[in-house]
């Protein structure tokens, strides 16, 4: 029988992903184990959620180091000695070295609130209202070293309405993220999804463009 996949998840905050991910996980244990936490902030409630379920965390305070180099070699080599095959970054607030990325490559997945390639980096629900977007989202991708710019496997989409705030369409956005990025890890445990050639393979075809969230599941 295959054994769960071991993942571990990178957080820098809140960590409401996470609990999907662990409320999740609870219920396909066949496919997946969450091995390790890890966090650069050590008031990261999302540390406590993990201890909560007896999940194994480690901190590790970027302001210690005096490179971004030294720090990612750190965070590889916690890693590296255990048998990770997927890191899932739920809101890690770090941009990470060239190195770290291709040493990683194609075992790597992050989540980011907007529908890429539009508005990559920070503040993405506010630009997307203030440049009066009818819709916004998630999208959740390989990583690879250019900054949100791997290749896209999932996107959820929200509306924006006229009475739509930051605040209100943040929540409309968490709550698909909370849907998508499970998914996407039961695929990936699952052996569906693949990177190869730069590309994202789902079920052994290479992904033109990237799954919608409705169309995969029934909401
Ligand atoms: C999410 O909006 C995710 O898209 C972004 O960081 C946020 C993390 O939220 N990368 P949480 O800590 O999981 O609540």
């Amino acid at each position: 029988m295959k054994q769960p996949i071991q993942i571990a998840v990178l957080i820098s905050g809140s960590g409401s992903n996470l609990q999907a991910i662990i409320d999740h996980q609870k219920q396909h244990p066949q496919d997946y184990e969450i091995a390790l936490v890890i966090s650069n902030k050590a008031n990261a409630y999302g540390l406590i959620r993990a201890q909560n379920e007896h999940i194994p965390t480690k901190f590790i305070d970027h302001t210690l180091f005096d490179s971004r180099e030294s720090f990612d070699q750190t965070l590889q080599q916690t890693i590296d000695k255990r048998q990770i095959d997927l890191i899932v970054l739920a809101g890690f607030m770090r941009i990470l070295t060239p190195q770290f990325t291709q040493h990683f490559l194609g075992k790597m997945i992050n989540i980011h609130p907007s529908l890429l390639p539009k508005y990559t980096g920070l503040n993405t629900h506010q630009r997307a209202l203030e440049a009066g977007d009818t819709e916004h989202g998630l999208s959740i991708h390989f990583v690879t070293p250019e900054l949100d710019s791997g290749p896209v496997i999932l996107q959820a989409k929200v509306p924006i309405t006229p009475q739509d705030t930051e605040k209100s369409l943040k929540e409309k956005v968490h709550q698909q993220e909370h849907l998508a990025y499970p998914l996407v890890i039961e695929w990936f445990a699952q052996g569906k999804l693949e990177f190869k050639d730069h590309q994202t393979w789902f079920e052994q075809t290479v992904l033109s463009k990237p799954q919608q969230l409705h169309d995969v599941i029934s909401l």
